[in-house]
């Protein structure tokens, strides 16, 4: 069967299901001879900044949701943030990526001042990941100089998406129609779902695959569910309301399925190989991502007392990560080759 970026959403649904390791086998060959066509060896790195672990938000699936009260919460200062920053130009990399819980502390003139500085006084691209904030406040950040956003649809299933994502009373805001608003003001938009949330069935998967496609993404992110005992979804009543025989496995062989059909559908997208899967098979997850389509890594570099306090879910990597030197040697041992300069999507 052929396998390019227009596979019917069906046909993509019956890769979700296969099963037979010969057949997957030339899933995986497709994804990556793509990946080495269209982005090449190339792998870009991206410092992850933790900026802050507040969050007025309740997704049941998530550590940092604020009824939980055994996280103790912080924000990162300017001053803590800038020299994160220099640490990355340091390292090598090529962007640094902000990320925090939606924390409304985190003020909009505030962080365009940082944004300008970071643009002005190092190389970097700069990638914000905030959550869902207001237009004019996303207009401000790439006016001060953002490049990229990234923010998760997380699953494209309308009933199952208001269930885990309780919204605030009075507000309705898809995400959908932020990665659209993001898109015109000119950022570069990244989006991607988690995979295996109990409820979650095959053709729901396939369609978010679809969905991709259709946003044509700029960065793809992609991670199993990982259940966080100190959330709603992570209590053992919620992972018994899965879908009978059409629920998806939170699994790391699922997710390299998204992972490459995600390759297929965006050809020349920006895609990790994401920390959850790292922290599924510590060993080979980041190693196998990358050679069934991905291209990206992000290195977290959160100075370690916060790095702690981010938690997500459990198990999360807390350690030092690797420095630039042993990330190359990595990189060169699997033939591939850490890339230089901010590493931004290609459009050809
Ligand atoms: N398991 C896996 N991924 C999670 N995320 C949040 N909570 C979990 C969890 N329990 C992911 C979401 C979010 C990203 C920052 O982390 O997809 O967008």
């Amino acid at each position: 069967m052929m396998i390019d970026r227009n596979i019917p959403v069906v046909e993509i649904e019956k890769w979700l299901r296969e099963e037979d390791e010969t057949k997957l086998e030339e899933l995986w060959k497709t994804a990556d001879g793509i990946r080495k066509q269209e982005v090449g060896d190339e792998v870009h790195l991206r410092g992850l900044l933790e900026i802050s672990n507040n969050c007025i938000r309740s997704c049941e699936y998530c550590g940092l949701r604020k009824e939980n009260q055994n996280l103790a919460r912080y924000r990162m200062t300017e001053q803590e943030i800038y020299a994160c920053a220099q640490e990355i130009t340091r390292l090598g990399y090529g962007t640094v990526v902000m990320q925090a819980g939606e924390d409304y502390g985190i003020d909009a003139l505030w962080l365009s001042g940082i944004v300008r500085r970071i643009k002005q006084e190092t190389p970097l691209a700069v990638t914000l990941s905030l959550g869902e904030r207001s237009i004019e406040e996303l207009g401000l950040w790439k006016q001060a100089g953002a490049d990229r956003y990234l923010l998760r649809f997380e699953t494209s299933d309308p009933l199952l998406y208001q269930k885990i994502h309780p919204a605030l009373p009075g507000q309705h805001i898809d995400r959908l129609s932020i990665l659209k608003a993001l898109r015109e003001l000119g950022y570069e938009v990244g989006s991607g779902i988690m995979i295996g949330i109990p409820g979650q069935t095959y053709s729901s998967v396939a369609g978010d695959i679809g969905i991709f496609r259709q946003l044509e993404l700029d960065m793809i992110g992609v991670g199993p569910f990982i259940p966080n005992p100190t959330t709603p979804l992570g209590l053992p009543v919620s992972l018994q309301q899965s879908c009978k025989n059409d629920q998806v496995p939170s699994t790391d062989l699922m997710t390299y399925k998204v992972l490459a059909l995600a390759r297929i559908v965006c050809p020349q997208a920006n895609i990790p190989a994401t920390t959850a899967l790292g922290t599924l098979d510590p060993a080979m997850g980041r190693r196998l991502a990358l050679s069934r389509g991905a291209n990206v890594l992000m290195p977290n570099v959160t100075p370690q007392r916060y790095r702690e306090q981010y938690l997500v879910y459990p198990g999360k990597p807390g350690e030092h990560e690797t420095s630039m030197v042993d990330i190359s040697g990595f990189l060169y041992s699997i033939g591939r080759r850490p890339g230089k300069g901010p590493g931004g999507r290609l459009r050809n």
